[in-house]
């Protein structure tokens, strides 16, 4: 098979698959640290989807003089997790979250700034001092653009450490060796259509989320989940994935992300009846409540018949009494989005919005070194030596069952760091990089052949619509054992439909027509394994609601799902939620009832 395509060779320290903010991190931090790093992505660097991010990246600086320290962001992140989230893990993302953005300062992030010059911090949902007694400013922004500019310095810091980018290049598959250690990747070269095998020490995949799952999400059209495809079908498990975050204020229609930050300004939400109804749900935190929580709120409001417009099926979120210099100058990407993509000027009326999938909790197991975790029941913490995950993609687990707003920036950078230092500390201790074998890699170049030439009756776009529109209606806000049952079915059926898949595009430049369909077989996997373990748990926490279950059982199901997929079916073991911290420095947080 391989003989009739081309194959280049490659050998790094450590081969980084993806260049958001995550990947970008870890590669340049690699790089600084004298490790030949090479990045792969599929779309330029800046293009990546953490460009998108908006509203900040946590950190209690206490630039604003609120009296904020980690361990209050430590307390957030637990509670908003649901006790899902790994305590010793989030201890040290919200300890190195001070240094993590101390340093993107240094290396020049344009942050907005307070009259001191200080970094500038605003609130955010779910952040709050001394264990919800106020809200905390810990969101760090620039404007409402923040992805944006960690995003691009951490290009310019990367190209200045000398890592080598390959930019435009899909990675198929891992290289696994017999003894289930990772040995590197094989790459299709989309400008040139070569085929390219990456040995190396290190993989560390930072492939991000897999919102493109869904009808509706605030993902780019690229978040396909790439590297938890690759891994489920290395035989390594996902963990968590039922959990699906909706972010409450995505444009009604488009989809568009509208910032919590907007609320964290001033901006409040209302339904048909001019109610802030908000009030009703979070007494206290109200409009900043968790994100599960608004997104419930919302939806309740809806089922309820207290939605806004003709179909009463949005609510309408208000910034037009905010002075509109604060509008221009935090929330200028936001109002000029509204203004495109709802018709609306958000200094004079209100924005049209709805609860839109947003970010994936569920990813690749890791600890909090980075290090790919396969558990077993003898070892729930087994590492897969040559491999890392990090960013959306990765399962720490910092955010458990709800991930709280600018958590997510801070997750990319913090792991992002950690994972370089633990290459530096692996591959010191290593000799040379093992050699490929002559048939590493063969599977992934048949499968690319065989869909390359594949001439079923179904096109890409429509089994993506199927699958997209059967897990909108079938695992969204609310949930039940009958509707996922009929999803499950669903998803099976359109799972076995991409065998009937058509591509008409036959060549190897630039085909998107392939890219689409190698995308659409890492969705349909992480739906069929998101859908069934959503069916599987039978309980309520966090982002996973279930009218059947409404409670969170903490006897029977404060663990980690960890999932597998053999032959299109998914089976299930668990792991240990870390209920202890890594350093004495701070108690564990027990479980309580989460309110806000
Ligand atoms: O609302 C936002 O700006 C999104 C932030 C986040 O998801 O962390």
């Amino acid at each position: 098979m391989t003989k009739e395509y081309q194959i280049i060779d490659h050998t790094y320290d450590v081969v980084v698959v993806g260049a958001g903010g995550a990947g970008l991190r870890a590669t340049l931090g690699m790089a600084a640290q004298g490790l030949k790093t090479a990045s792969i992505t599929k779309v330029f660097p800046t293009r990546s989807h953490t460009v998108a991010a908006q509203g900040g990246i946590s950190a209690a600086l206490n630039n604003m003089g609120d009296g904020d320290n980690w361990r209050f962001h430590m307390y957030d992140t637990v509670k908003g997790s649901d006790w899902l989230g790994d305590q010793d893990a989030i201890e040290y993302m919200c300890r190195n979250a001070v240094p993590a953005v101390i340093e993107l300062e240094h290396m020049g992030v344009p942050f907005s700034r307070t009259d001191e010059g200080k970094i500038y911090q605003r609130k955010f949902g779910g952040h709050t001092l001394n264990s919800g007694e106020s809200m905390a400013q810990r969101a760090c922004s620039a404007a409402d653009k923040t992805g944006h500019a960690i995003l691009h310095t951490l290009y310019q810091q990367s190209l200045k450490h000398k890592a080598q980018f390959f930019i435009e290049y899909f990675v198929i598959d891992l290289i696994m060796d017999d003894e289930g250690i990772c040995r590197g990747v094989v790459a299709w070269n989309l400008e040139d259509g070569s085929l390219h095998r990456f040995a190396a020490h290190i993989v560390v995949l930072a492939t991000g989320g897999y919102g493109r799952t869904y009808l509706s999400c605030t993902s780019a059209h690229t978040c396909t989940g790439d590297g938890n495809g690759m891994i489920l079908r290395a035989g390594l498990p996902l963990q968590d994935m039922e959990f699906v975050q909706f972010h409450p204020t995505g444009i009604y229609g488009a989809g568009c992300l509208m910032s919590e930050g907007a609320r964290g300004e001033g901006g409040y939400l209302t339904n048909s009846e001019g109610e802030r109804f908000m009030e009703r749900y979070a007494p206290h935190a109200k409009d900043l409540a968790s994100r599960d929580v608004v997104s419930r709120a919302i939806t309740i409001e809806l089922n309820e018949g207290r939605g806004v417009g003709p179909l009463k099926d949005y609510v309408n979120l208000h910034l037009e009494h905010l002075d509109p210099k604060v509008i221009h100058e935090r929330l200028p990407g936001i109002t000029e989005t509204a203004r495109i993509f709802a018709g609306v000027d958000a200094t004079k009326e209100p924005i049209p919005v709805l609860p839109t999938v947003h970010y994936n909790m569920g990813g690749v197991p890791t600890n909090h070194l980075a290090e790919v975790v396969n558990p077993t029941d003898q070892n729930p913490e087994k590492v897969v030596p040559g491999l890392m995950a990090i960013g959306e993609g990765a399962c720490v687990s910092v955010h458990g069952a709800n991930r709280l707003g600018t958590n997510s920036l801070l997750d990319l950078v913090v792991f992002g760091r950690a994972a370089a230092y633990r290459a530096k500390e692996v591959i010191s201790k290593e000799k040379n990089v093992k050699p490929l074998r002559s048939q590493d890699g063969d599977e992934a170049i048949a499968k690319l052949d065989h869909l390359r030439h594949s001439k079923g009756s179904l096109k890409t776009a429509e089994i993506r619509l199927n699958m997209q529109r059967a897990m909108q209606n079938h695992c969204a806000v609310f949930r039940t054992q009958e509707l996922m049952e009929v999803g499950v079915h669903k998803i099976k059926d359109i799972v076995a439909s991409y065998k009937d898949i058509q591509l008409s595009d036959r060549s190897m430049v630039w085909n998107s027509d392939l890219v689409e369909a190698l995308e659409l077989e890492n969705l349909l996997q992480q739906s069929l394994v998101t859908i069934n373990s959503a069916l599987n748990r039978t309980e309520s926490r966090g982002a996973h609601a279930r009218e059947d279950y409404p409670e969170r059982d903490d006897v029977n199901w404060m663990k980690h799902t960890v999932a597998r997929l053999k032959e299109d079916k998914v089976s299930f073991t668990y792991r240990p939620v870390h209920l202890y911290t890594l350093s004495p420095e701070v108690d564990v947080i027990p479980p309580k009832k989460r309110v806000y």
